[in-house]
């Protein structure tokens, strides 16, 4: 009578070097040896804006020459935040004493010291290097000994006639807001878990994408150099088949084709997932689109509206993902889990990762760190 009582659960426990992304920590480190978005180009501008990445608090702004900066949001004086700083034609200046700072950091003047501080050459604010590519501006967190390449991404370059990049901050799939309130793994693994969409999207929650999604897929997964990849197939009503790939990749991208099957052939974009600090995320889409806000518009509606206006009931009615994931808890509790076969995607993305992170840990490079130009299998194709 007392078998599985809740009584008896063990204290849980969640794979911290899994999941946390700060500095120190093993699979924080492992994700400074990349470069990550972490904001849109347009956001880099007069006014300064507040970046939370990997669990420390920046500020982006773009300096009179057009150069964009990410330093620290404390100020290297005495802490107030650069938030409330004003951009000036060669740098943030700190509304507290003043001190300027270049897009490196660099103090320029120092006006309450005499002479505008003798000393200020010899204190920087801390800084990092950022690049501005696809509309959005990648940052490079790590060791500054060991700052790799920003790879190019065919997908993202190739662009067919009348197509256009866009960029997309708003959401996870479903969404239409920005910071997802859960662990970034929680987010990730989904990337390769196909079972959960005929279930969630396919027929708990209604048809969410389209019908030939709420079929059951026939899943591979493999290991590639940079990650997982999954293939799914799906017979259609006409008896073509259906090719459906999908890929995880290193450090955290989400290479997932469009599930609305609008179009067919490589995946049109590409999305990072950027871990605000261990428990909130947000994820950034570059993509090849027709027609201006296309990638926003890509969004499911639930009863006719967006996610954002659903109520309450409606939320327990028609979940998506982002009831799913969140529902996993802040982080979710690894302890607790029972995996499946259907898991093996989760199973062998968690291996790759932790693989990495032991690397990076051993004084290697991890997987991918170099490559140039990144070329991805995933789409959606019939034959
Ligand atoms: S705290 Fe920033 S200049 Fe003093
Ligand atoms: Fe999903």
């Amino acid at each position: 009578m007392t078998e599985g009582s809740a009584y008896h659960l063990p204290p849980p426990r969640v794979l911290d070097d899994l999941v946390r992304v700060g500095r120190g920590t093993p699979m924080g480190e492992m994700l400074r040896r990349y470069w990550h978005p972490v904001a849109k180009a347009e956001d880099a501008g007069s006014v300064p804006r507040r970046v939370r990445a990997l669990g420390e608090d920046l500020i982006l702004f773009r300096d009179g020459a057009g150069r964009p900066g990410l330093v620290h949001a404390r100020c290297c004086h005495r802490g107030t935040t650069l938030h409330y700083g004003r951009v000036e034609e060669r740098g943030i200046r700190c509304c507290y004493h003043g001190w300027l700072f270049d897009v490196e950091g660099h103090c320029l003047e120092q006006p309450a010291e005499p002479e505008g501080g003798r000393q200020r050459h010899r204190i920087r604010q801390p800084w990092y290097p950022v690049e501005e590519r696809y509309g959005l501006i990648f940052a490079y967190m790590g060791p500054p000994e060991r700052r790799t390449v920003l790879p190019r991404i065919r997908q993202l370059e190739e662009l067919a006639e009348g197509e256009f990049l866009e960029v997309d901050d708003t959401g996870l799939g479903s969404g239409g807001f920005g910071t997802v309130p859960c662990n970034w793994m929680q987010h990730f693994e989904n990337v390769m878990d196909p079972y959960h969409v005929p279930i969630l999207h396919g027929s708990f929650s209604g048809a969410q994408f389209v019908a030939e999604m709420a079929k059951m897929p026939e899943v591979t997964f493999e290991t590639t150099p940079r990650g997982i990849q999954s293939t799914q197939l799906r017979t259609l009503a006409d008896g073509r088949v259906l090719r459906r790939i999908t890929e995880a990749a290193v450090p955290t991208l989400r290479v997932v084709p469009s599930p609305r099957l609008g179009t067919f052939g490589p995946v049109e974009a590409i999305g990072w997932v950027l871990p605000h600090d261990d428990v909130s995320f947000s994820i950034l889409v570059a993509g090849r689109v027709h027609e201006a806000g296309e990638l926003g518009r890509q969004r499911s509606r639930y009863n006719g509206k967006m996610w954002t206006e659903l109520t309450e009931a409606e939320h327990q009615r028609l979940p998506g993902d982002w009831e799913a994931q969140v529902g996993q808890g802040a982080i979710t509790l690894h302890s607790e889990e029972h995996l499946a076969s259907s898991d093996r995607g989760i199973a062998m993305l968690r291996r790759f990762w932790k693989r990495q992170a032991d690397a990076v840990a051993r004084g290697e490079d991890p997987a991918g760190v170099g490559v140039a130009v990144l070329d991805f299998a995933a789409g959606n194709w019939v034959n």
